[in-house]
């Protein structure tokens, strides 16, 4: 295959990007067709990229047999309609944003539709598995230079510049656990290559009572023990003063990995009056620009090469909400899950 034909539902934060990633960074793949419910981003993607279909209806162009695949990138909570609807409308195959679904009723409904579908590719927006930094660490533990892993401990804090955004987006996203924090635990599972069997949490509202009233949370600590023993600490905010910042660090018995960069987004150090100061990265696309690139080229590459993608899976996605459905549970209990 020459190239490789995507669709992509959903033009928003992310879709937008993702649209412009394979319009404009992956020489194998097309932009063929765009969908979303909203007027202006149809005509804003599409005066800007050509794709030859502009859909409103995701099934319609999930009908469109001249593409090779679709970009699911809508709100979490439509991710089960759309990937079932994928599953059973003849979508070849299928890269679908995080988390996979919200309830385990349906990520068990997506699991038995694209079980039992033609899908050959299906692939889950855990981007962070093509980080280079993140894949050096990994072929080090996996070479054994620290020995047996013993703590995974991961920081993920969003910008508190977005903390009006995130009071709109919380009812559709899941949450602070269900939005960022299956990143990092997909990650930890990715590096350790083993599923956390409990979970402890603790958190609260300690900046914005707006999320309150919607049932969610801003910053939150939980603790876990994965099934190979070792033990992993996640914390997440979401009013992070400075800017993004996220850090992983694997403690083993014989060394320490660590992807614990200060957050500046460039080498510019500004000196006046008051000392030295850098500026830091802004939000998440900004530090995670590659990955998004990389995994969305592994997903045309996968289709054109007719192999597996080597992208978080079905089941990579299905054990990522399974386990912030716990974690979600110990955080609001303050109590201790078995997974
Ligand atoms: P958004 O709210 O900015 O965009 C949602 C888009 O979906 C809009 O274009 C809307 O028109 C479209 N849409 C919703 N329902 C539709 C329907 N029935 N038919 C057609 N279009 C429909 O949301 P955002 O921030 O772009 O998030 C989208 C997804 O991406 C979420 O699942 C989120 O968890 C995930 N995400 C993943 C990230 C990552 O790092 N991998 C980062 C940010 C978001």
């Amino acid at each position: 295959m020459d190239t490789v034909k995507l669709g992509i539902v959903g033009l928003g934060r992310l879709g937008r990007n993702h649209a412009a990633n394979i319009h404009y960074h992956i020489p194998n793949a097309e932009l063929t067709a765009i969908c979303s419910v909203v007027e202006a981003e149809l005509e804003s993607v599409g005066a800007e990229m050509s794709p030859r279909y502009r859909y409103t209806d995701y099934r319609e162009m999930f009908q469109n047999r001249e593409l090779d695949g679709v970009v699911i990138a809508t709100n979490s909570q439509s991710h089960c309609e759309m990937a079932c609807a994928a599953a059973e409308l003849g979508v070849k195959n299928v890269y679908i944003e995080k988390p996979l679904g919200m309830t385990l009723d349906e990520i068990e409904q997506i699991r038995a539709a694209v079980e039992k579908s033609g899908i050959n590719v299906f692939q889950v927006g855990y981007n962070r598995r093509f980080d280079a930094s993140y894949r050096a660490m990994k072929k080090k533990l996996e070479e054994g230079y620290i020995g047996k892993p013993v703590l995974i401990k991961m920081i993920n804090r969003d910008p508190a510049s977005m903390a009006e955004f995130i009071i709109k987006f919380s009812p559709t996203s899941g949450g602070l656990v269900f939005d960022m924090l299956t990143h990092d635990y997909d990650a930890a599972r990715w590096f350790l290559g083993s599923d956390a069997t409990t979970a402890y949490g603790i958190g609260g509202v300690y900046a914005y009572e707006g999320l309150a009233a919607v049932g969610d949370i801003d910053n939150c600590g939980i603790l876990c023990k994965f099934d190979n023993g070792a033990m992993g600490w996640f914390e997440t905010s979401r009013n992070c003063s400075y800017g993004y910042h996220v850090e992983a660090e694997i403690f083993g018995t014989e060394g320490c990995l660590r992807v614990c960069v200060t957050p500046t987004n460039d080498r510019v150090l500004y000196l006046d009056k008051k000392g030295i100061h850098q500026s830091t990265v802004s939000w998440f696309y900004e530090y995670w620009e590659p990955t998004f690139t990389a995994e969305m080229k592994e997903f045309a590459d996968a289709i054109a090469e007719g192999r597996p993608s080597q992208a978080a899976g079905l089941m990579d996605g299905y054990q990522a909400v399974k386990w912030a459905l716990a974690a979600k549970k110990a955080v609001d209990e303050e109590t201790v899950v078995k997974i």
